[in-house]
């Protein structure tokens, strides 16, 4: 069976290592891929992800039967309804279902029609509503969250701390539009207190199989300070959540998240992945993505013992309560080196060193990487993840810094408390 992955990140690399070992595989395709990619699969380098037909040609030329997408954009793109009009598997949901994540204002409307636990909001299509909105609520502002309603590469959220930090995101957003489109509408929000949690499960749009909980650490410094970056680096499982919570979550939210989806005719195949606000007994879903989490797919591909490329064949074909998975029970900790700077501006082009020290039971997944006359250099802000499992939370995480201490290069910076709070 010949499987092409979409994408370019840490999350891309760690799907095609796993998809990689399966007996199931014959030949591997990454588009574009990366350098970690490479040596696993063929990179199809020259075909623009935004070019449906170009995809569709590739997917032909190299008779690929399954393809699955990694990021939003494609999704939400339209990318697994082009392939699907074209007779093609694919393991990611289709722009109606992607837009879960892509939409702030349909998912937050969604949510509240299926009686699925979230905060209370508001939409807000024209600049002067929004601005009326804040000054009113100006004695309270620190209560509230603004979400431009689009996909914003993670950084369309913004938590202001006085009325002037709300009224210059409010502008940024619907005037200036720094975000584009994704800035049409906003969604103004009450913030919700608690411990966040990435729930992934896999889904054929009726059965879900969830994958186990993981925590990420989304600001760049130590003790969650700074701002806020893709994801600094995550452990599983978080030994706070209790089974009585984790059995609601899947069944409560997973699961009645793709039964209500199915009701308004969204047959939902691929990842769904809950963003959660855990305060006590209370579950509120903060966000919806429509794909695998980025870092936390290192964390889970690590932790996988089953076929990854069966389980994403029967989602597609709606056979996932045919499949049973498991995955290591020992905890695991991912670390994200990243270019000093990021998430504002960093240098790249810095020779990377170690590598060839680190030892056989850590994964390290390539994102912003590049290979340059024989030599590994940095080429983006989240370089890559080096992940590692030990028999206690503390034993992963020793194992992972001890192997993190090995790689080196110019201005590298990475938190030192992942899996600490
Ligand atoms: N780790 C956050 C995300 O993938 O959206």
């Amino acid at each position: 069976m010949n499987v092409l992955i979409i994408g370019n990140g840490g999350r891309e690399h760690a799907i095609a290592w796993k998809i990689n070992q399966s007996p199931l595989l014959d030949n591997l395709f990454c588009l574009p891929g990366n350098a970690g990619t490479e040596s696993l699969a063929t990179n199809l380098t020259n075909i623009d992800i935004a070019h449906h037909q170009s995809i569709i040609d590739a997917v032909q030329a190299n008779t690929i039967d399954l393809v699955i997408i990694g990021p939003e954009q494609p999704l939400a793109d339209g990318l697994a309804d082009s392939l699907n009009a074209n007779n093609v598997k694919v393991f990611g949901p289709t722009a109606t279902g992607a837009k879960l994540e892509a939409s702030k204002s349909f998912s937050k409307s969604f949510m509240k029609d299926s009686g699925l636990p979230t905060s209370n909001f508001d939409i807000f299509s024209d600049i002067d509503s929004a601005l009326n909105f804040i000054n009113k609520n100006e004695s309270s502002i620190t209560d509230y969250v603004i979400k431009a309603d689009g996909l914003a590469a993670g950084k369309g959220v913004i938590l202001p701390n006085n009325i002037d930090e709300a009224t210059r995101a409010i502008n940024q957003i619907m005037s200036d539009k720094i975000f584009g489109n994704a800035g049409d509408k906003l969604i103004i929000e009450k913030r919700i207190p608690g411990k966040e949690v990435s729930a992934h499960a896999f889904s054929d749009g009726k059965n879900i199989i969830p994958m186990p909980f993981v925590c990420d650490h989304k600001p760049v410094f130590d003790g969650n300070k700074g701002p806020n970056t893709g994801g600094m680096g995550c452990f599983s499982p978080p030994q706070w959540l209790s089974e009585q919570l984790q059995r609601t979550i899947n069944q409560d939210i997973s699961a009645k998240t793709i039964e209500s989806l199915s009701k308004i005719n969204i047959d939902y195949k691929g990842v769904l992945y809950p963003g959660l606000m855990i305060d006590g007994q209370d579950i509120n879903i903060l966000e919806y993505n429509c794909r695998f989490g980025d870092p936390e797919t290192q964390i889970l591909m690590s932790k996988l013992q089953s076929d990854l490329l069966e389980i994403c064949l029967a989602a597609a074909d709606k056979k996932l309560d045919q499949i049973n998975i498991k995955w290591d029970q020992r905890p695991t900790v991912g670390v994200i080196l990243a270019s000093g700077g990021y998430p504002g501006d960093y240098d790249t082009g810095h020779k990377i060193t170690g590598l060839a020290d680190i030892d056989d039971d850590i994964n390290v997944f390539f994102a912003g990487v590049k290979r340059k006359d024989n030599m590994l250099i940095t080429s983006g802000g989240r370089v890559m993840a080096v992940v590692g499992s030990g028999n206690t939370l503390n034993e992963a995480r020793e194992k992972t810094y001890k192997n993190v201490s090995r790689i080196k290069f110019a201005n590298m910076h990475y938190r030192t408390d992942i899996g600490l709070i």
